[in-house]
């Protein structure tokens, strides 16, 4: 099947890539999706990489990867309708003909253009994920190619991932510790077979009929062990680009992302309990990814509002700075978390300040953090202290500086606690927005601020100034795709 133009055109337009009338003048009479494609690249409205992204999803050799419709077939398994993306690949949910049994399928975008790094990798997260049978680790059946386009084949979860799930059913911070506990042993199952996931995040945790499932190892290292061959060659720079900044360990950050041990996955876990307990990341508040990476790296995470005291000294101690300080494996940690769990619903460590739908939120938006800078708790003498240093780069005409400043504070304006001024926090974003029209970072603060204050339509304008300004600055991809999945939130609000 030849992908139409008219099918490219539908994808970019919705996603707010390009407008209509951008399509069409660049578009030149362009007889099918590659021309379009093509003559989009020229006219700068792609990337190369983007176009190929978004060609694997419409054309027939990745129609897998997109959501084409009709009877698509990767060897026995019949495709359904999407239920996930990732970074990496599509998820559909499927049916295995010869068994009448449901499946989820995962495929490679960009389908056969992907490239080879990304099929490699591909590759090795069926063959780790091969290595283990756990109950709580998602298990794959049976791989495969199908027009240049791997794939490989697992049981269905029926239900949400973690992040979702949390905002839906808003949990006690005891249940949440309950439901990931047996990861720990996952983990430790995993780290017996040579396994570091290096990808632990509330979007790779999947929970179906109030079980939570570890998935996704796409970026798993392969340690030497008995059972199997070491990885063969570390993952290249563009691995260091793919896993999630907000859990990577020190030691990832520091010292790369090939030289890990498991004690990493202890790490991101204890964020990952932390942020499911608390509705806030432990290291929030950043905004940009440096300055998350020396949070992650020098800073201990502030007082919890939720976390009882047991948990909260769990969270920490796999959340230790030097992986020797760590519990000694995910084993420990797992007792440990049994112990905090057997001392009893004692009362909460501090008085809950926030309210639950609140601190749900900033799960839902956990892969953007670091693009948008969850703001910090609200605390008077910081938005003081912000405003002054604006005003100070105002005053001297550092424009540039003052604008990004702004920014901070309008993000800081709209964090839960005793300084939450969602109208102050748009004054500061038009402000910024005012300094710096050329900057994306103002855009898209200014649509977050419109998004909270009940104003989708304006917030999807200003989101999609911030695509094009980013698009245009060529900036990275982690951005880029938070602030697409934000103005497509704003978008479907936009129109009920
Ligand atoms: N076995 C499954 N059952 C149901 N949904 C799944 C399954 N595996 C993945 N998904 C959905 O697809 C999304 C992307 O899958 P993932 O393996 O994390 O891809 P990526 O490697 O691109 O991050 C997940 O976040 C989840 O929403
Ligand atoms: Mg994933």
């Amino acid at each position: 099947m030849e992908a139409t133009a008219g099918e490219l055109e539908r994808l970019v337009v919705g996603r707010g890539l390009a407008s209509r009338e951008q399509v069409a003048a660049a578009a030149g009479g362009a007889a099918d999706a590659l021309a379009l494609g093509q003559a989009l690249v020229r006219a700068r409205l792609l990337g190369p990489a983007e176009l190929a992204g978004l060609l694997g999803e419409v054309s027939g050799a990745g129609a897998g990867a997109g959501g084409g419709e009709g009877e698509d077939r990767v060897g026995p398994y019949v495709l359904g309708p999407e239920i996930g993306r990732g970074g990496m690949a599509v998820v559909r949910r499927a049916m295995h003909s010869g068994l009448r049994r449901p499946a989820a399928v995962k495929l490679l975008r960009g389908g056969a253009a992907a490239s080879e790094e990304r099929r490699v990798r591909f590759r090795r997260e069926a063959e780790a994920a091969a290595r283990l049978r756990h109950e709580a680790i998602v298990p794959v059946h049976d791989v495969g190619e199908w027009r240049g386009t791997p794939w490989l084949a697992m049981d269905l979860v029926e239900g949400d991932t973690l992040d979702r799930w949390i905002a839906r059913e808003r949990p006690t911070p005891r249940e949440v510790a309950r439901l990931l506990r047996p990861l720990c042993d996952a983990l430790a199952h995993a780290h017996s077979h040579g396994i570091v996931h290096r990808d632990v995040k509330p979007r790779n945790i999947l929970v179906g009929t109030g079980r939570a499932y570890l998935t996704d190892f796409g970026l798993a290292k392969l340690l030497p062990s008995a059972d199997g061959p070491a990885e063969e060659s570390p993952i290249t720079h563009e691995g260091a680009l793919v896993g999630s900044p907000l859990y990577m360990a020190p030691e990832q950050i520091r010292r790369g992302f090939g030289d890990v041990g498991p004690r990493a996955d202890l790490f991101a876990y204890g964020c990952v309990l932390w942020e499911a307990c608390e509705g806030r990341h432990p290291f929030a508040g950043a905004a940009t990814p440096l300055e998350a990476f020396h949070r992650i790296c020098e800073e201990e995470p502030g007082a919890p509002a939720r976390l009882p005291r047991g948990l909260e000294a769990v969270c920490r101690r796999a959340l230790r700075k030097s992986p020797e300080e760590r519990f000694a494996d995910a084993a420990g940690m797992g007792r440990a978390l049994d112990a905090a769990l057997a001392e009893g619903a004692g009362p909460p460590a501090r008085r809950v300040r926030r309210r639950l739908a609140a601190a749900a939120a900033p799960l839902a938006i956990a892969a953007g953090a670091l693009a948008f800078g969850l703001a910090a708790p609200g605390d008077a003498s910081e938005t003081r202290r912000l405003a002054a240093e604006a005003q100070a780069h105002r005053a001297a005409g550092r424009t540039a500086e003052a604008a990004e400043v702004e920014c901070r504070l309008a993000w800081r304006l709209l964090d839960e606690g005793p300084g939450r001024d969602p109208a102050a926090a748009e004054d500061a974003a038009r402000r910024a927005v005012g300094l710096a029209p050329d900057r994306w970072k103002c855009h898209g603060a200014l649509g977050r601020v419109l998004a909270e204050r009940g104003r989708p339509a304006e917030a999807a304008t200003a989101y999609r100034t911030a695509i094009a300004l980013m698009r245009a600055a060529r900036e990275s991809p982690h951005e880029y795709a938070a602030l697409l999945r934000r103005c497509e939130a704003a978008a479907r609000e936009e129109k009920p």
